[in-house]
């Protein structure tokens, strides 16, 4: 006579191993203050990550990242962050009433994606904020473009500033050297990551690093009791334990034939005339000065050049070839690879990429710019308690924005609700959208309409 509703009956849908969805009786600890079988498992997956604490999450890094943040801020704070963080971390800024000062990466030339945070760009965010409360970096970025955690954690940590890691794509780093770069080796006082993006384990299991000391474990482990349910997933959280045991047990052989696999298909990508694979084949890491590392599980397919958008190059994949890339944008696109992609799978990429290369026709080269961010008249959460209309884009130049519009995926913001319209945001819009590009607010109403604020500010 205990949840879960279904009693662990067969349910309709069939296949789901109901007799491990059990709930929080005896001898099944409690997820939020685990003394028992969690407390175990959660202590091995810090020891394999070599974290002091580490946190099962049953509803993604969504909530972790929003645990941590609420932890490290109080309300009317300051917090340093990259323009391109996940919108979990926009939602946080708005439940904590904090204001954002945002660090730009640099366009690489080549590809047009993110590069890495300098730690000398956080030095000077951190010089002319003294101020604020925390930094929130994202490493690896969607694209795989990793950021120098070790060095960006000194000069926080210089000035007693916690440093927190969005590794949501990265929860494999680590565990081979040619997949490092992990940001609880390099320091960072809360990283967060989702297990499912990466590594073996269902969608919405993740797992939060705390280390150092500078932001309370008890704060944190209190904001993500707030920020999850109180219902966990048994079965979330045997697949977690499960995904931990076997990272324990065959990480190192399994990740260096991954590596091999991927060598492999680097080989075949010398052979690309016209199309080119960040990191792979006869690019290398060293041609993008900007970057850090890069995550080598990442294969993103640059059309730049060629008469193909990244839009049409996923279209052909999926319709020729029935193979599903995770996204497509302006002038490439994103193929995510995992350790359990076997090396028939990763061939049959190569040799689809190889033969659509062969169809490629040059074209002239867009040149995508950096463009300066938008003017914050108010910020994110002040804007959301105002009045706002919705008006014809072409008349939204000059207003300030009540809304978020997003390129997405991978879920940039170009304008946040607060900021100022200006003409050159508008032509943006009108080239991504030219492209192809998904674009979304929250109104839901591009690319006719957006959300202004009214009234006086
Ligand atoms: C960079 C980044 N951070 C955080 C998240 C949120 O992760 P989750 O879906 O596990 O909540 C995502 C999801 O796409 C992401 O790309």
């Amino acid at each position: 006579m205990h949840m879960p509703g279904h009693k662990r009956q067969p349910l309709p849908i069939g296949q789901l191993p109901l007799q491990l969805d059990i709930t929080e009786i005896s001898g099944f600890d409690n997820f939020h203050q685990p003394e028992g079988i969690l407390k175990e498992s959660m202590q091995r997956a810090a020891r394999l990550y070599g974290a002091e604490r580490s946190f099962y999450l049953v509803n993604g890094s969504t909530g972790g990242i929003l645990a941590g943040i609420a932890a490290a801020t109080k309300p009317g704070d300051t917090i340093i962050m990259v323009r391109g963080c996940h919108k979990s971390v926009y939602h946080g800024l708005e439940i904590r009433q904090l204001t954002p000062v945002y660090l730009q990466p640099a366009l690489d030339d080549s590809f047009s994606v993110a590069a890495s945070i300098s730690p000398q760009q956080v030095e000077q965010a951190l010089e002319e904020h003294p101020h604020a409360k925390l930094v929130l970096i994202t490493s690896p970025t969607y694209e795989g473009v990793i950021s120098d955690i070790a060095s960006i954690g000194e000069v926080c940590h210089k000035r007693g500033v916690p440093l927190m890691v969005d590794e949501a794509h990265g929860a494999h780093l680590g565990f081979s050297p040619w997949f490092s770069g992990g940001a609880v080796q390099a320091g960072a006082d809360i990283v967060i990551q989702s297990l499912h993006k990466t590594l073996p384990s269902p969608t919405q299991t993740a797992i939060a690093h705390w280390q150092g000391g500078r932001i309370s474990v008890e704060e944190f482990a209190r904001q993500l009791s707030i920020f999850q349910t109180s219902s966990p997933s048994y079965l979330f959280m045997a697949a977690i334990d499960d995904c931990i045991h076997w990272m324990e047990e065959h990480s190192a052989t399994a990740f260096a034939e991954y590596q091999k696999r991927m060598e492999q298909f680097s080989f075949k990508m010398e052979q690309l005339q016209r199309l080119r694979v960040l990191c792979y084949g006869k690019d290398k890491l060293d041609y993008h000065c900007n970057f850090f590392g890069f995550d080598r599980g990442k294969v993103v397919i640059s059309t730049k050049g060629t008469n193909f958008t990244g839009n049409q190059l996923k279209d052909i994949l999926r319709e020729e070839y029935a193979i599903e890339l995770e996204m497509a944008m302006g002038d490439y696109a994103l193929a995510m690879t995992s350790v359990l992609d076997t090396s028939v799978m990763l061939e049959q990429l190569a040799e689809a990429i190889l033969q659509i290369d062969r169809q490629a026709e040059p074209a002239p080269m867009q040149t995508i710019q950096q463009l300066p961010l938008p003017k914050m008249a108010l910020p994110p959460w002040k804007a959301r308690l105002q009045s706002y209309k919705e008006i014809d884009i072409p008349e939204s130049e000059g207003k300030v924005s009540a809304e978020s519009v997003w390129a997405y995926p991978p879920g940039v913001p170009l304008v946040t609700a607060g900021e100022c319209i200006d003409v050159e945001l508008l032509q943006q819009l009108q080239t991504l959208q030219n492209q192809g590009v998904e674009l979304h607010s929250e109104s839901d109403s591009l690319p006719y309409k957006i959300r202004v604020l009214q009234g006086e500010l």
